[in-house]
């Protein structure tokens, strides 16, 4: 029998799946609502363990996106205000809310180590992404 995977498993496979991938994809992780609080709790991710696994909404770049329901590509992350750093060495970021029937319920936050990296495609990829991911939740 091979035993049965849980959600965060299938969830970490698509984080390592996508950071091996793609080159300038060095962090990738997920986001979601914590229960019925204002606030993120970081799910599955893949790259170095970061110190923000509760982020309030509003707050940083993920927290925008809570909010806002919209992607948020950010090309230089230095010249954000509303930024939370997690490593020095990220360049830039980009965050795709997932919906599930239509709700906001988290996000794929992938950081670069590559300055300008993320185009329209990502996206595009990144909202398909969540929409199979959706499926599964
Ligand atoms: N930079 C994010 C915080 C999460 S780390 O990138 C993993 C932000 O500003 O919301």
């Amino acid at each position: 029998d091979t035993p049965q995977k849980t959600i965060d498993d299938r969830l970490k496979a698509i984080c390592e799946l996508l950071k091996s991938a793609v080159p300038y994809y060095d962090w990738v992780g997920f986001y979601f609502k914590n229960g019925d609080k204002e606030e993120l709790k970081l799910g599955p991710y893949a790259g170095e363990p970061t110190d923000h696994t509760i982020i309030p909404f509003g707050k940083g770049i993920c927290g925008q996106v809570a909010v806002s329901n919209q992607n948020f590509v950010v090309p230089d992350v230095s010249a954000q205000d509303n930024y939370i750093a997690c490593s020095i060495t990220v360049k830039a970021e980009i965050v795709v809310p997932l919906f599930v029937d239509g709700k906001n319920i988290g996000q794929i936050d992938i950081d670069s180590n590559t300055p300008d990296p993320f185009s329209v495609e990502d996206e595009r990829f990144l909202e398909f992404v969540n929409a199979k991911v959706a499926e599964i939740l």
